[in-house]
Parts: C-alpha cells; sequence; structure tokens
C-alpha cells in the first residue's frame, strides 16, 4: 500500500567515465559497457528465443522488470518490424521506479542512428507524465503497444494484470537491487505467465537461478554478452502458465450508442472486431444520444488522497488524450482551473506538495496568473489541471462511431437471449435484429431491466443501487461575458466560447420523470457559474442564448464510480454504465479495459482499481 502512495522518485541522467548512463541511485550501470543494443540483442532476444518464438503467433507479450532508458524496447520493437513473420501484435508490459524525464530520455536516446532514431523519437514523444501507475502508450496503429508500470515493481507487480509469453530480467546488479530479483517478485511473474514462458536475464547469480526455479523455471546458464561469462535463460516448468490467449477477435454487439457504448464500440474496432451498435437515437444522426450538447468539460477529478476515482479518471483522460488526438472537430485541451474554497487553500497546496505530480498535470495557481491561464482575472484562483479539455459530445461520438469496423442500428433493443452464434438482440416487435457471440450493454438507465429479464436469478447488488438524475446545461452569448479560454470549474463549471457560445453547468435533479431544460435550471446554472467568474449572475441571464441549454440524464451509483466488467463467468456480457457527470473521462478507459481483457493484452490500470469498478 505504502509504495503506492509514494510520489515517483525520477531518475537523473549520469553518464560513467566511459560515457555509459549509470544509476546515482544504485551506483550500477543501465546496460553493458559493450552497447546496449548488443547486450539487448544477445541476452534478451535471443535469451527468449526470439525472433524465433513468436513467428506464427496472432498476439505476443513480453514484460521487462525495469523500463531505463528503453534500449531493450527499442531493440524488440525493432526486431519486430524487421521480422516477415512477426505477430500482429506485440505487446510490451515494463516497470519503472526511477522514470527518467522526457528530456533526460531524449537527450539520452539522441545517440541512435538510422531506424532506431525514429523509435526513440516516437517513443520521447509518447513518453506519459511521471505520475505512478500504469500508462498505456501506442505505436504502429496500435499493433505495438507498451504499457509501463511506474512506481516500485514490489508493489505493482502484483496490481498488473497480463499474459506474457518472455520475461526481460533488467534490474540493477541484485547486490544493490534486491527487489528487482525476489522470489516472490518471480512469483508474480508466474502468475502472469503463459505456458511455455521463458526469461532471460544477464544475472547468473546462484541466488537469482534458485530463487527462479524456486517460482516455478527451468534455468540454465549459457554464454553471457560484453565480458560476463555466463548469463541465466528459463522456461516455465510444463504444467504451469495458462493457454497463450488466441484473440478470435469475434464480432461484438453494443447496446447503448451514447459515450459509454462509443467509446467501447471504438476500442474493439481499432482490434479489428466488427462491431454492430444498436440505439434508437441513432435515427437523429450518429451523435443523437447527444444532440444539442454543445460543449462538455472533461476534467480530471482530483483527491488529495489521490483516491481510486482520480487514479481511474487519469487514466481515462490520459488514454483520452492519446485516442482523440487530431480530432479537433470534436476536441481541445484547454486546460481546466479547479476553484477550491479559500479556506481549503492551505490544504490544497500541501496536498499538491504530497502529491509531488508535475506542474503539467496538476499544480496551484495564484490569483494573479488568472488573467494569463484562463483570460479572466480572478481574486483567488485553486489548482490548475492542464489535461481539462473541452468536447464536443455529439461530434466526438459521430467520428468515433464512423471506424470501418463499426455498423450503426437506429433500433432499440428490447430483450435479449441466448441463441444464433452467442447472443441475439431483438426489437419491440420480438424479431432478431443481430447476434454475436459477445456483447456490451451500454444502456446507462436502462441497463438493469435488460439484464433482470436475460439472468432472472442473477443478483448484481451494486448494480441494484444505481441512481438515475436529470439534469441540464445552459448556453451564454459571448461578447459581454469574460472571454475565458479554459475551463473553469468548481460548484459547477464554465466553458470557453465555441461558436460564440459559453456553456455553463450544470443541475441535478433527482425524483423527475422528465429531463428538460427550465427556467429555473437557465438561473441555477447562471448562479453557479456567476460564482465561478466572480460576476453577477444578472449579466450571465442577460446573455442567455438561444436555445438556452440541454438537458439529459445521468446515471450514477453511490460510490461515483463507473462500472465496467463482465456479468458472466464466460465474460461474455459485459456491462459499461454508470457514468455519473464524467462520461468522457470514462468512455475511453471502459473501451480499453473491455478490449484489452477480450484480447489477452496488458491491462490498462491496477487490479485494485479494475476491482473497484467491475459488475459483480
Ligand atoms: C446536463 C448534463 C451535463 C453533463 N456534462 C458533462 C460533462 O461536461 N462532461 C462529462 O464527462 N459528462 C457530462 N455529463 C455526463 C454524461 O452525459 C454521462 O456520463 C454520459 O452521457 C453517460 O454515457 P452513457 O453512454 O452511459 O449514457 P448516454 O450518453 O445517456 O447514452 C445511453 C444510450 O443508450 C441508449 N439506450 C438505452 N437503452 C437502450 C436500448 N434498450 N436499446 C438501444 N439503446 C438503448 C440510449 O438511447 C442512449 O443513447 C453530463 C450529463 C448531463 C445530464
Ligand atoms: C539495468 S536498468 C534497466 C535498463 C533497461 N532495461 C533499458 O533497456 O534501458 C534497471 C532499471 O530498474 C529500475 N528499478 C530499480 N529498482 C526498481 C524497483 N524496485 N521497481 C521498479 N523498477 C526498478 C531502475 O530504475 C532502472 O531503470
Amino acid at each position: 500500500m505504502k509504495a503506492r502512495r509514494e510520489p515517483l522518485q525520477p531518475a537523473h541522467l549520469t553518464l560513467d567515465a566511459q560515457g555509459v548512463p549509470c544509476s546515482t541511485l544504485y551506483g550500477d550501470v543501465y546496460h553493458s559497457r559493450s552497447g546496449a543494443f548488443d547486450q539487448a540483442r544477445h541476452v534478451f532476444l535471443r535469451g527468449n528465443d526470439l525472433p524465433q518464438r513468436w513467428q506464427g503467433r496472432d498476439t505476443f507479450t513480453v514484460c521487462e522488470t525495469g523500463f531505463g532508458l528503453g534500449n531493450n524496447f527499442l531493440a524488440l520493437w525493432q526486431a519486430w518490424r524487421e521480422c516477415g513473420a512477426r505477430p500482429q501484435r506485440l505487446h510490451v508490459l515494463s516497470f519503472e521506479a526511477h522514470p527518467f524525464t522526457a528530456a533526460d530520455l531524449a537527450r539520452a536516446l539522441a545517440g541512435h542512428e538510422g531506424e532506431m532514431a525514429g523509435l526513440a523519437q516516437a517513443l520521447v514523444d509518447a513518453w506519459p507524465p511521471l505520475i505512478a501507475g500504469l500508462h498505456r502508450l501506442v505505436f504502429e496503429g496500435g499493433r505495438v503497444t507498451l504499457t509501463l508500470a511506474f512506481g516500485r515493481i514490489e508493489y505493482l507487480a502484483r496490481q498488473t494484470e497480463a499474459r506474457v509469453d518472455a520475461f526481460f530480467l533488467d534490474g540493477f546488479s541484485p547486490r544493490v537491487n534486491p527487489q528487482m530479483w525476489s522470489r516472490e517478485l518471480f512469483g508474480q511473474l508466474v502468475r502472469m505467465a503463459n505456458e511455455g514462458a521463458t526469461a532471460a536475464t544477464w544475472c547468473s547469480a546462484g541466488q537469482v537461478r534458485r530463487d527462479l526455479a524456486a517460482a516455478g523455471f527451468l534455468v540454465t546458464r549459457v554464454p553471457g554478452f560484453g565480458g560476463k561469462r555466463q548469463m541465466s535463460r528459463a522456461v516455465l516448468r510444463p504444467g504451469l502458465g495458462r493457454p497463450a490467449p488466441r484473440p478470435q477477435r469475434e464480432p461484438v454487439i453494443v447496446v447503448g450508442g451514447g459515450l459509454a457504448g462509443t467509446g467501447v464500440a471504438h476500442s474493439l474496432a481499432l482490434r479489428g472486431h466488427a462491431v454492430a451498435v444498436f440505439d434508437p437515437m441513432f435515427r437523429s444522426g450518429p451523435g443523437g444520444s447527444h444532440e444539442g450538447h454543445r460543449s462538455a468539460a472533461m476534467t480530471p477529478a482530483l483527491s488529495r488522497d489521490d483516491n481510486p476515482m482520480s487514479r481511474l479518471s487519469r487514466a481515462g483522460i490520459l488514454l483520452a488524450h492519446q485516442r482523440w488526438k487530431g480530432l479537433h472537430d470534436a476536441y481541445v485541451r484547454c486546460g481546466s482551473l479547479l476553484r477550491v474554497p479559500e479556506s481549503e487553500s492551505g490544504l490544497w497546496r500541501a496536498a499538491l506538495r504530497e502529491l509531488a505530480q508535475p506542474a503539467e498535470w496538476a499544480r496551484w495557481c495564484e490569483a494573479h496568473e488568472t488573467e494569463a491561464q484562463v483570460g479572466h482575472a480572478l481574486r483567488h484562483a485553486g489548482v490548475w489541471l492542464g489535461a481539462g479539455s473541452r468536447v464536443r459530445p455529439a461530434a466526438l461520438i459521430a467520428i468515433l462511431l464512423a471506424h470501418e469496423g463499426i455498423t450503426v442500428h437506429p433500433r432499440a433493443v428490447a430483450s435479449i437471449r441466448a441463441g444464433g452464434t452467442g447472443w441475439q438482440v431483438l426489437g419491440d416487435d420480438a424479431a432478431v435484429l443481430g447476434e454475436a457471440p459477445r456483447i456490451v450493454l451500454a444502456t446507462a438507465t436502462h441497463t438493469p431491466a435488460l439484464l433482470a429479464a436475460l439472468f432472472p436469478d442473477a443478483h448484481y447488488p451494486r448494480l441494484s443501487a444505481m441512481q438515475r438524475m436529470g439534469g441540464q446545461v445552459a448556453f451564454f452569448r459571448a461578447g459581454d461575458l469574460p472571454c475565458t479560454h479554459a475551463i473553469v470549474a468548481g460548484a459547477g463549471y464554465w466553458l470557453p466560447e465555441d461558436g460564440g457560445i459559453h456553456t455553463g453547468g450544470s443541475t441535478y435533479v433527482f425524483d423527475t420523470a422528465v429531463s428538460e431544460p427550465t427556467e429555473s435550471g437557465f438561473d441555477s446554472v447562471a448562479h453557479k457559474v456567476a460564482g465561478l467568474l466572480e460576476i453577477d449572475a444578472a449579466r450571465l441571464r442577460a446573455a442567455r442564448a438561444q436555445p438556452s441549454g440541454w438537458a439529459g440524464w445521468r446515471v450514477a451509483f453511490s460510490d461515483h464510480l463507473p462500472m465496467i466488467g463482465a456479468v458472466d463467468a464466460r465474460e461474455s456480457v459485459w456491462l459499461a454504465c454508470g457514468y455519473g457527470s464524467r462520461g468522457l473521462s470514462w468512455m475511453t478507459l471502459a473501451g480499453e479495459i473491455i478490449a484489452a481483457r477480450l484480447n489477452g493484452e496488458p491491462q490498462v490500470v491496477e487490479r485494485e482499481l479494475l476491482k473497484s469498478v467491475r459488475a459483480r
């Protein structure tokens, strides 16, 4: 537990007398003095029989215990590119307690030449913020992924989910870095291993070999590299490990084409699944479920103790940024100023110091900075969250659903039954609308009823506590109002102008059967925004636009976390619902969690976070 809460301690690039990168924390070099790539190829690639072992495989997964400068990853990636019989997809999971900053990584990799220089640059460009947890980097259009687990391996190895074929054991010397070579760690690696998994390391220490053997590997010594007489190779003992996944990329039906359904459909389509999405709202276009919802905010959840909500929201937003890059018609990263009560500013400053997140992710913003940061001077400020984004929900949905692997069907699903290739969805006239081996219910408030009809005897305690709330946003003409260029959030939110209109949010209406924009709802939003912007509410009322708002529904659970998970043992029926006020933050996350699971990829968040959102 403690290890997770520790802020990351980045490494600093230092070279030894021979110009080899070395660690001042551990007093050891990052790679053999005889060359990083030659070492990678001899020890880690050949030591794991690569590239031969991945030939003919659809998916191959490598797990590395110390990412360091990424030289092993780059050598592996290059070998994958060069191999005519490469797997369709290569996944790499790599742990790192002391990541370099992007600038140090760039400096360290600056000497690479030719193709390797390009790969190194792509790695630097994709480098995530130095925040503890899992970060998914995507290359080659998704055919190569790198899941970086930032934090101590002692904690994180228990938290990762993957189906591994080959291990690169690359800590510093066991003498100075015993955590990277413990029997307990090797046990966790075996938990993730596929049948026949192999491991290789430059290290031939007796204790390491004994602990690998105790964990379940058959270990041998073979000639080493760069002056090392021997290195170790290991293969998982027969009878251990799970069969390697053989992703079928089966067709999937997604019921519901709102934010949740769209996020899931898109992640699956990117992996090659044929996805059929059903939603009656498609009758007014693919973005039908959010037609009129001009602009919405995606602001990271922040908590002083970095709780699961904050961690999940961070993961979701980082994944979304990566996925939506270039979708300029739908999304702009403008930053959010999170206003906190003046009485709490001391607490927040202290928390930010303790969280020690990079300034581009979260930093204290002084009042005198607000003019430049937000475009409007405030008497007191709050926390600046650089990842805050303004999104046009309907446009985003339409763009993502336009993927060639997705078909949209303007029909409501009245019921689901077992049949055909797995599950059949039926319309209200009992006609079969479609069938597929897997189905995802992204049906917001309708989820419990659909599920109860499908599995009448099952009980899902969290689902039964689902709550539905109506609510509206309000629209204001730009011009006489503060011309902000960032999101201002707190008790409500205010979005930068879009097409001459600012969107302000929002209301929460309980116990209502209809959700539509009302006069009192508009006033309530104007009042909230006036507080946020420190202006008179009358100015906002005078700038009322036409139409003056959009109303919809939110569906949430009491813990404010979404529900993302399978409900049956075969993992053929999935739920993606309960997105509350953060549909934009959860939509890519849910898609990636479900797609990773169905395709045997490393998971994108820690196991304890998966547990916190599961459906049963
Ligand atoms: C006023 C307001 C402002 C908001 N602002 C923001 C914001 O700024 N940022 C943010 O991140 N979130 C915001 N939200 C929350 C966000 O809208 C929700 O979290 C999100 O829409 C949830 O996604 P969903 O797909 O679960 O539900 P929806 O987007 O509501 O979509 C569910 C879809 O399922 C379809 N469906 C249901 N049953 C069936 C069936 N049987 N067959 C076929 N289709 C079916 C429905 O027709 C619907 O289109 C706001 C919500 C409201 C109400
Ligand atoms: C020998 S270097 C790895 C070199 C790397 N494989 C490469 O290709 O550049 C060992 C790495 O393990 C990391 N490390 C050390 N202790 C760790 C721990 N407890 N958890 C995770 N990573 C750790 C170090 O920070 C260092 O980057």
